[in-house]
């Protein structure tokens, strides 16, 4: 399986410093954030992995990962930020098959092996990773009945469940025929959310529950959290 590391978008809520650096260099503790990202992929097997950014900051990400990493990694610039599934879209001739997307603002500390082993086996096209958390307006939100996942929100102002959609995606290469298909949403984005309702639609999602870790630290609050838990955890 490959891997995809989103690294683009304007890091609005990370203000002032994005506004002259991209936000997945910003430190979390003593290693800039996208490390965490990167090594969540290969820590589960993944080395072959597509990072993209802007075009302002994508050499910088050469210069950072080849350094740090034995992965084979390849590189694709996103020109503007219109959207999660926008930049998943860019990955259509890097894919072949099943594929991970990861954000780059998100730190996932968990083994993902036999949720990947599941959607390797299953024949569902889609597979979301949900998180208990206790501010899930944040986020994309799932409703789960037994077995289903049987709703996904962006962001709801009243969520009906604490059951976040964490920034982790497994998809078929069957998403490039999805996307064109996609709106932009009120904020100008293709936006992950829809794409994965259409899964959800179509009968062709399924989810895991992540047992470990998890921060999305797009936030100066996140950021913070997930600083001191890697503190801690040093
Ligand atoms: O962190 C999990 C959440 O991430 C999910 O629960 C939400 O469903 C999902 O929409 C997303 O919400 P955010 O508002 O946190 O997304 P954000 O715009 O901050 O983008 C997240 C990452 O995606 C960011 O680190 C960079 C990348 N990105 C984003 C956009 C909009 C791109 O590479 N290109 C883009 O155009």
């Amino acid at each position: 399986m490959k891997g995809v590391v989103l690294a683009g978008g304007r890091g609005t809520r990370l203000r002032p410093m994005t506004d002259v650096m991209n936000k997945h260099v910003l430190p979390v503790y003593d290693e800039p954030m996208i490390f965490y990202p990167v090594r969540t992929l290969i820590d589960n097997g993944i080395s072959e992995i597509l990072v993209i950014s802007t075009p302002e900051h994508i050499g910088g990400y050469i210069q950072l990962l080849e350094e740090e990493f034995d992965a084979d990694f390849s590189y694709k610039v996103q020109k503007s930020p219109e959207g999660i599934a926008h930049a998943v879209r860019l990955a259509e001739d890097f894919v072949d098959d099943r594929f991970a997307v990861v954000l780059g603002d998100n730190i996932v500390i968990d083994d993902l092996s036999a949720s990947i082993e599941r959607f390797e086996a299953s024949d569902s096209d889609c597979m979301i990773f949900l998180k208990e958390v206790s501010d899930p307006s944040r986020y994309g939100v799932a409703e789960v009945a037994g077995d289903e996942v049987v709703d996904i929100t962006e962001k709801p102002a009243e969520p009906e469940t604490n059951n976040a959609v964490i920034g982790l995606y497994l998809y078929t290469d069957e998403v490039f025929d999805r996307i064109p298909d996609l709106n932009k949403s009120d904020r100008g984005e293709l936006e992950i959310t829809d794409l994965n309702e259409s899964y959800l639609d179509d009968g062709r999602l399924t989810y895991s529950v992540l047992d470990g870790e998890w921060f999305d630290v797009g936030t100066p609050d996140g950021l913070l959290k997930a600083s001191r838990f890697v503190a801690e955890d040093a």
